[in-house]
């Protein structure tokens, strides 16, 4: 039940988590996945943040069972339909008015490097510039254009030609932090032999996910924007990864009271992990001519109906408020078990995305073996791997949090063990 030589003959080399997890999954729910051999799983991946309300969500699939029931539009390109004017009132209602923000959104192909592509695209559009500026660290997306904004170099390699256009500027961290990177910034701005011209747009993530759960904080991102102001270039915030609630408020930059002029939202858009990109954007931005960035996939009409009740369920069920007890939680036991571990191990997060940084204390891959041995799924990321990241549902139930977290701290400690001593330890 479990044999995989039919993905491993058949499926292109590019397949990646499935090399990490080598089972076949079969049935999921909530925060439990099962393979096919009925081995049981604790998701602390959540589909790489696309999952925040676990899988098969029951109140969601209801919806959707209802919904295809009906034979209402599966398919509907961008026409006029009922789960769209629902979706967008939904958006209105819980994110938008309580906010007083005013973006029009636009529905795009349904992936975020997608939405990125559209971001940039009407960034230039809108000022006449070319160049973007991007933040070392960040993940955008693998299309071309959104690639060029990413910064990993083994992703940046499988592009085939040069990528153009894109000028990376340093993140609030590592050796970056002992000096001031927006003031940096400003003097790449201010300097006119600086070789650097005025970009159209800096696109940016409050927490570098993919870069390994990095954290900017409020004065940062509040300077950020102060930045953009002044010089008159348009601020966008990928929210893709850490935006829907992932952080506690709905969109993630909420939290330092900022406004990007552009704000880029995918993956648990949807709330069931169905395709759906969706580019908010401020009124006078929205420049499109009609059908200027198409797709034949804009607005999943049964991504539209979950995201609805995804956004429901967000607003009744108190997500943001069970997301910061959860998170406290895990800062908690990120302190006081994996930290005693070793001191070298650094851990970062906010809500529920944390980081544990093995750098200099650990060997991350075998951390993430090893859970997966004791029926924890979890993935690591950032430069070279080297961070193991958390990243559960947010309705994940607290047994199952706890009973993930023992697995890791048990994991990581056995694994330190085998590193010093030589010996694997079960
Ligand atoms: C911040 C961010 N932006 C963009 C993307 C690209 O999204 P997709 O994989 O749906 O193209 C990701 C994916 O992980 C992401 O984390």
């Amino acid at each position: 039940m479990s044999d995989t030589e039919i993905f491993e003959r058949l499926e292109s080399n590019v397949r990646s988590y499935c090399r990490t997890f080598p089972t076949v999954f079969d049935k999921a729910q909530g925060s439990l996945m099962y393979a096919a051999d009925g081995t049981r799983y604790i998701d602390f991946l959540a589909g790489a943040g696309a999952l925040n309300y676990g899988h098969n969500e029951p109140a969601i699939k209801r919806k959707l069972i209802d919904y295809l029931d009906s034979d209402s539009i599966v398919h509907g390109l961008d026409l006029y339909t009922v789960a769209k004017r629902d979706f967008l009132g939904a958006m209105d209602r819980h994110v938008l008015a309580p906010n007083d923000y005013v973006y029009k959104m636009q529905f795009c192909g349904p992936t975020g490097a997608n939405a990125v592509e559209a971001a940039l695209k009407i960034a230039r559009k809108a000022t006449g510039r070319t160049g973007i500026f991007s933040f070392m660290g960040g993940y955008h997306g693998m299309s071309l254009g959104s690639l060029s904004a990413t910064g990993n170099r083994y992703h940046r390699g499988g592009s085939g030609i040069p990528l153009q256009g894109v000028s990376f500027m340093p993140y609030p961290h590592g050796f970056m932090r002992t000096f001031d990177s927006i003031d940096y910034i400003e003097a790449v701005l201010e300097d006119e032999s600086s070789g650097i011209d005025k970009p159209a747009a800096m696109i940016f993530e409050t927490i570098q996910a993919e870069g390994g759960v990095i954290v900017a904080d409020n004065a940062w991102i509040r300077r950020l924007a102060g930045l953009c102001k002044r010089h008159d270039i348009l601020l966008i915030c990928d929210d893709v990864q850490v935006g829907c609630g992932r952080t506690g408020p709905f969109l993630s930059f909420e939290r330092a009271g900022i406004t990007p002029d552009i704000v880029v939202l995918s993956k648990s858009i949807s709330g069931y992990g169905l395709p759906l990109a969706v580019v908010l954007l401020t009124p006078a931005l929205d420049l499109w001519l009609p059908a200027e960035h198409n797709g034949t996939f804009r607005g999943n009409q049964l991504a539209f109906v979950a995201g609805t009740a995804a956004l429901e369920y967000w607003k009744r069920e108190n997500v943001r408020a069970e997301v910061e007890r959860k998170g406290e939680f895990v800062q908690k036991f990120l302190d006081e078990r994996i930290q005693q571990i070793n001191p070298h191990i650094k851990t970062r997060g906010m809500g529920l995305i944390w980081g544990i940084d093995l750098t200099d204390a650990g060997d991350p891959n075998a951390v993430v073996a090893k859970c997966f041995e004791r029926g924890l799924v979890i993935e690591s990321a950032g430069r070279k791997g080297r961070v193991v990241k958390l990243l559960p549902a947010l309705n994940i139930p607290m047994e199952l949090l706890e009973e993930g977290c023992v697995i890791l701290g048990d994991a990581i400690q056995k694994t330190m063990i085998q590193g010093a001593t030589g010996t694997a330890s079960k």
